[in-house]
C-alpha cells in the first residue's frame, strides 16, 4: 500500500502469541491484557535499546475491548481495571516515548476471541475511532466473516483509514482466511490495499510451528516472493524468540529466516524478563540491517539438499547479499561443503561477515570450496560484500584510523 508507511518491514512488539486473551487482571495483574502490560512494554522498548534498533510498534491484539460498543456505536476499551485510562491516553504514553501504537480489529461479527467485530457498516466509524485515539497501525483479522464480506471489507477499510487523514499502517489477515494462494488470493490487489498481510496460520511457541511456517513460505516462494516490496510485506507471524519453545540455535534460525523473508519483526515475548541470549539474537544489528534492507526484495531458498541443508539467499542494496545455511538435521553439527559459484556468485572475490559470530571472515574467491559447520536446527548466516564495495569500505576504515 503506497501510503508512505512501512517502506521497510515494520518492527516492534505484539501481544498475542505470548499473552493471548488473558483478561484475569485480578489474579494475574502483570500479564493480563491491560494498559499496564502495554505501558511496561513501551518502557522496555524505549529504555532497553530496542527503539534505536527500529522496534517502535507496541501492538495490542485481541481482547482489549469491552464486550459491547458504547451508546454511539463506537468500540471502547474494557474500562474495568483493564484500560481505565482508555486507548487515547495509552497512545499518548507510547508516543511520548518515541514509539507507535497498534490496535486489533476484526472484519466480521466478532473478533476471533469473541469481542465486538467490525461488520461492513461499522468500518468507517471504527477507522474514525482509531484515528481519533491516535492509533498508528491496525491489524484487521478475519474471523466470523465470509469471502464476499472480506472482498468488500478489506478494501473499504483502506479507504476509511485513508479518509481519516491519519497515517495508519494496515495489516490484513485476509489471505490467511483464503488459503494464502491464488486464485483465491490476489497478491497484486493486496499490495495495493495493505502494508502487510498474514498469509498463513498462527505461530505457536514451538520449533515445529516455526518449521511448518518456513516450509509453507518456501514451498510457495514463487508466488509470495514477488508480492513483497517497500510498503507491502508478507507476514509469517510473530517472533517467538525469548519465549519457551526455541533453543538458542532455533532462535537464531527464526531471526535469520525472518530476515531473509523480509518479514515484519514483531516480537511476542516478555521484554521485562528476556534473557540475555534471546536479547542478543533479537538485537543483532546485521540481522536487522538485512531484514531492513532498503531495496525490500524478499529472499528465497536457492538449494534444498538431500542431506537436510537448505541454502537461502537475499539480494541487498549496493550489490551485497545475505546467505543462510540452514540445517534440518537432528544429529550433530553438519559440515556442509560448497562454493560461492555453486550459489550463483560469479563476481570474483567476496568478503563475508558472519552475522551471529559477529566476525568478519577471510576473503573468498567464488570458485573456492569451503565448509560451514551448521548446528542441528540451526543456521550459519553471512552478509556478503562484493570485493569492490569491500575495497571502498576498506579505504574508509583506513581513513578513520
Ligand atoms: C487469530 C489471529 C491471531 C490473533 C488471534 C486473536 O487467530 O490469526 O494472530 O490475532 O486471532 O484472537
Amino acid at each position: 500500500l503506497d501510503n508512505g508507511l512501512m517502506r521497510t518491514p515494520p518492527m516492534g512488539w505484539l501481544a498475542w502469541e505470548r499473552f493471548r486473551c488473558d483478561i484475569d487482571c485480578e489474579d494475574d495483574p502483570q500479564n493480563c491484557i491491560s494498559e499496564v502490560l502495554f505501558r511496561d512494554m513501551a518502557d522496555r522498548l524505549a529504555e532497553d535499546g530496542w527503539r534505536e534498533l527500529g522496534y517502535v510498534y507496541v501492538n495490542i491484539d485481541d481482547c482489549w475491548s469491552s464486550k459491547e460498543r458504547d451508546a454511539q456505536g463506537r468500540l471502547q476499551a474494557d474500562p474495568k481495571s483493564r484500560f481505565p485510562g482508555g486507548i487515547a491516553k495509552l497512545a499518548r504514553y507510547v508516543h511520548d516515548r518515541g514509539l507507535k501504537l497498534g490496535i486489533y480489529g476484526d472484519l466480521g461479527t466478532y473478533t476471533c476471541g469473541g469481542y465486538p467485530g467490525t461488520t461492513l457498516d461499522k468500518i468507517e466509524i471504527d477507522a474514525q475511532t482509531f484515528a481519533e485515539w491516535g492509533v498508528d497501525m491496525l491489524k484487521l483479522d478475519g474471523c466470523y466473516s465470509n469471502s464476499t464480506e472480506q472482498e468488500q471489507g478489506y478494501p473499504l477499510m483502506t479507504k476509511a483509514l485513508n479518509a481519516t487523514g491519519r497515517p495508519i499502517g494496515y495489516s490484513c489477515s485476509w489471505p490467511a482466511y483464503q488459503g494464502g494462494l491464488p486464485p483465491k488470493v490476489n497478491y497484486t490487489l493486496l499490495g495495493e490495499i495493505c502494508n502487510l498481510w498474514r498469509n498463513y496460520g498462527d505461530i505457536q511457541d514451538s520449533w515445529d510451528s516455526v518449521l511448518d511456517i518456513v516450509d509453507w513460505f518456501t514451498e510457495h516462494q514463487d508466488i509470495l516472493q514477488p508480492a513483497a516490496g517497500p510498503g507491502r510485506w508478507n507476514d509469517p507471524d510473530m517472533l517467538i524468540i525469548g519465549d519457551y519453545g526455541l533453543s538458542m540455535d532455533q532462535s537464531r534460525s527464526q531471526m535469520a529466516l525472518w530476515a531473509i523473508m523480509a518479514a515484519p519483526l514483531f516480537m511476542s515475548n516478555d521484554l521485562r524478563t528476556l534473557n540475555s541470549g534471546a536479547r542478543a539474537v533479537l538485537q543483532n544489528k546485521v540481522a536487522i540491517a538485512i531484514n531492513q534492507d532498503p531495496l525490500g526484495i524478499q529472499g528465497r531458498r536457492l538449494i534444498k539438499e538431500k542431506s537436510g541443508v537448505d541454502v537461502f539467499w537475499r539480494p541487498l542494496s549496493g550489490g551485497s547479499s545475505a546467505l543462510v545455511f540452514f540445517s534440518r538435521r537432528t544429529d550433530m553439527p553438519y559440515r556442509y561443503q560448497t562454493s560461492l559459484k555453486a550459489l550463483n556468485y560469479t563476481a570474483g572475490t567476496y568478503k563475508m561477515y558472519d552475522v551471529f559470530l559477529e566476525k568478519p571472515m577471510p576473503v573468498l574467491k567464488d570458485a573456492t570450496e569451503f565448509v560451514v559447520s551448521i548446528n542441528p536446527t540451526g543456521v550459519v548466516m553471512w552478509y556478503v560484500y562484493p570485493s569492490t564495495k569491500w575495497q571502498e569500505e576498506g579505504e574508509e576504515h583506513n581513513a578513520d584510523s
